[in-house]
């Protein structure tokens, strides 16, 4: 696209030369009607100047033709740029169905990052090329927010919320990362990269040892790095007792969690809520914000007592739960049948 102008970061994405190019479009844009106004300005300066004599010009009613003229072509040009960023950023914002997915929690000042699989990084996140990777993002503090300029990729990291990006790599190599938001002291400091390997090499990187970072994530400290965030998930349901309530078969305390995402439950007031990562979320930390059909609000908060990456973890947990008969990769779950809706 540009031959190598340095005031450019490298394109290293499959949405970076789509970004860059509208970038382009409304430079050239600016740059057609910065000149043409230029122009017109000093010269119609000159052409009219005052002149000796004839101090009174003619008066000149309005034309139809011309008033159609500078409205419509703005217009369509408006709608042009319009239609092409909604385009891009429904590109930007709908990562593909066979996405890698990897888990961001942003913490004054660093980068948390764990793959579906388990495996964890802090400030940097290694890919492979050519695969669709999708961020879901979430803080522990204050407003974070992911960037990496050679993908043309920013998103906000929000604490109370899920924010996803996602991104295909297109070039081998290292990529800056940064937090674009700031946020306290050492906000400068919150830096790491990205780095896009080969498949082989990323397979190999996979299944290397790496340094356990386990320590430094969980206080607790009980997780081997290894542990996939359902599988954490699995183990802090047992943990904080959530079993005792939420049986797979349903019971009179807690409904049943198996199969109910992404699925439609009937609350309290009658209303309907659609179960995604953000309810669960609320139904983990807020419990009685949101009360399922036919219980009662008796659920304690978790607030304070989980961290974000161990909210993160239950609720892979919870996806995970498919009652028997369909794909389960939660283990426990392809044992219970037949609790699909848990209303009443
Ligand atoms: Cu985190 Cu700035």
């Amino acid at each position: 696209m540009h031959p190598r102008l340095p005031l450019f970061p490298e394109q290293a994405s499959t949405m970076a030369p789509r970004v860059d190019l509208l970038y382009f479009f409304l430079i050239a844009v600016s740059l057609f009607f910065g000149v043409l106004i230029a122009t017109l300005l000093v010269s119609f300066a000159i052409r009219f100047r005052r002149r000796p004599g004839d101090s009174i010009p003619p008066i000149i009613h309005g034309s139809t033709v011309l008033e159609l003229t500078w409205t419509i072509i703005p217009f369509s040009l408006a709608m042009v740029i319009f239609l092409w960023g909604a385009w891009l950023f429904f590109a930007m914002s709908r990562p593909p169905d066979n996405a890698h997915e990897v888990f961001v929690v942003g913490k004054q000042w660093m980068w948390k990052l764990q793959h579906l699989e388990g495996r964890r990084e802090i400030n940097e996140l290694h890919v492979p090329i050519g695969q669709a990777v999708k961020l879901t993002m979430t803080s522990e503090d204050v407003i974070h927010s992911f960037y990496v300029p050679a993908f043309r990729m920013k998103a906000d990291v929000v604490p109370g919320r899920y924010t996803t990006a996602w991104f295909e790599a297109t070039r081998v190599g290292e990529y800056h990362l940064f937090c674009a938001e700031y946020c306290g002291t050492s906000h400068s400091g919150m830096i790491g990269r990205i780095v896009v390997m080969e498949p082989a090499d990323y397979q190999a990187w996979l299944s290397q040892n790496a340094p356990n970072p386990t320590g430094l994530l969980a206080p607790g400290g009980a997780q081997p790095a290894s542990l996939s965030p359902a599988a954490a998930g699995e183990a802090l349901f047992h943990d904080r007792g959530c079993t005792s309530c939420h049986q797979p078969q349903g019971g009179a305390l807690g409904p049943s969690l198996v199969g109910i995402y992404g699925k439609r439950v009937k609350l309290q007031d009658g209303s309907e809520v659609v179960v995604d990562d953000a309810y669960l979320r609320e139904s983990i930390l807020h419990p009685t914000a949101k009360v399922v059909a036919g219980f009662q609000p008796v659920m304690p908060t978790f607030q304070g007592q989980l961290d974000e990456e161990q909210v993160l973890q239950l609720i892979q947990y919870i996806k995970s739960l498919q009652p028997s008969g369909t794909e389960s990769s939660g283990g426990v779950a392809a044992a219970h049948a037949g609790a699909a809706e848990p209303a009443s």
